[in-house]
This record gives structure tokens, C-alpha cells and sequence, in this order.
């Protein structure tokens, strides 16, 4: 997976290294965090990162990111460009960091960041999904300018708040 920059942050796939394990079962040990996910993940760290390295194997415009701040401090969390589940190939951008991170503009970096790679590579449109009352989440949908299309009942079987952003015009 080619690594990604931006201003302030580096893209880079998350590793089964100890620093990397600690970091997401800290992340994903948080109920500030997972309760916005539907809950913990099922698997210990070591299978997330398995899990995210074959979203990207299967399909390259995917993947499941460590955003890593350029000034040193530790990953603030992770971006994920994935297929929506039971969707019909709709593809979801989303964001999970740690509180730690919260507050600097990081998940609409990171965001738009694999965003802009997508529609580079043709991809027309991508969905975000937000659990009502998920106010700085639906921040970040705001701020990335993605149109929202109310409350649908169409994946994780739950209902969300459901945005879409289509690719800019392309001059070829
Ligand atoms: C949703 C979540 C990623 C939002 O994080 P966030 O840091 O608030 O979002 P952004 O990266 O857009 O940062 C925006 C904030 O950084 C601030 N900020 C500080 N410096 C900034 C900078 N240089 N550039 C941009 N924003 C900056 C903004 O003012 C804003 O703060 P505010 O909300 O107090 O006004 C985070 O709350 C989270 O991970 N929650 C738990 C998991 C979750 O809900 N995931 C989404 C499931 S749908």
C-alpha cells in the first residue's frame, strides 16, 4: 500500500508491530470511541491490521490507514476507504481516532487526503455513514463538503446519517 502525505500527516498502513498493537487496542478499548462503531471490534488488534491488509490486497483503491502525525507524536487513528457492507460496491470513507488526537483537524485531513486518491483514480462518488448524534463526526462530514441524505436504513443494518460527496468535474 503507497503511502499517502498531506500537510501535516503521513498515511501509512498500520503494522503488527508492538507500538502499533498497543495503539489501536488502546483506540479501540475506548467506549468514547466504539460506541460510535456499534461496539468493540470483535478481533484483538493483531487481526484489525490482517483484516485492513486485505481490503487493500483484494482491491487497491481500498485500504485501512494509520494516520501518523509528521511531528513524532503517535498514530492519532486510523481512515478507512472500504465498500459500504451490503451496499451494491457504494465506497465509505471513515475516520476513528484516538481522544488524544481529537481537535486538530487530522480526520478531515487524513479524509480528504484518501478521498482525492479515489476520485484520481475515477471513482465517482464516496459515502460517509454517522450514527445520529455523532455531532463531531458529522463535523467532519461537513467540513470534507459532503451532501447529506438523511437518516437511511441501508447498511450495518442500523439507521445512520448517510452523506455522499461526488468526484470534481474532470477536465479530461
Ligand atoms: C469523529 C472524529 C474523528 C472527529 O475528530 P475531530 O478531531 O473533531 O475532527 P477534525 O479532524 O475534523 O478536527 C476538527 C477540530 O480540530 C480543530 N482544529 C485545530 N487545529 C486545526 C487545524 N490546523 N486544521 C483544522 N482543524 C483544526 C477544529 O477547530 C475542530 O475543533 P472543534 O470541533 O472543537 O471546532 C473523532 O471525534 C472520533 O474519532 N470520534 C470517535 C470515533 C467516531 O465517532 N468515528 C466516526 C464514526 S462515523
Amino acid at each position: 500500500m503507497e503511502l499517502l502525505r498531506t500537510g501535516r500527516l503521513r498515511l501509512r498502513p498500520w503494522t503488527a508491530r508492538a507500538g502499533d498493537l498497543d495503539r489501536l487496542t488502546d483506540l479501540y478499548g475506548r467506549a468514547e470511541v466504539t460506541r460510535w462503531l456499534g461496539g468493540p471490534p470483535t478481533v484483538p488488534a493483531a487481526e484489525l491490521v490482517q483484516r485492513w491488509a486485505t481490503v487493500h490486497e483484494l482491491n487497491d483503491l481500498h485500504g485501512c490507514w494509520a494516520i501518523e502525525p509528521l511531528d513524532g507524536s503517535a498514530p492519532a487513528g486510523t481512515v478507512l476507504f472500504k465498500p459500504l457492507p451490503s451496499g451494491v460496491g457504494e465506497i465509505e470513507v471513515g475516520w476513528h481516532l484516538h481522544p488524544d488526537s481529537w481537535g486538530h483537524g487530522y480526520a478531515t485531513e487524513a479524509a480528504r487526503a484518501v478521498v482525492d486518491r479515489g476520485f484520481d483514480a475515477g471513482l465517482p462518488e464516496v459515502y460517509a455513514v454517522v450514527r445520529p448524534g455523532n455531532e463531531a463526526s458529522l463535523a467532519v462530514c461537513r467540513r470534507l463538503g459532503m451532501t447529506p441524505l438523511g437518516r437511511l436504513r441501508r447498511w450495518y443494518d442500523v439507521e445512520l446519517e448517510a452523506f455522499r460527496l461526488t468526484a470534481p468535474e474532470r477536465a479530461d
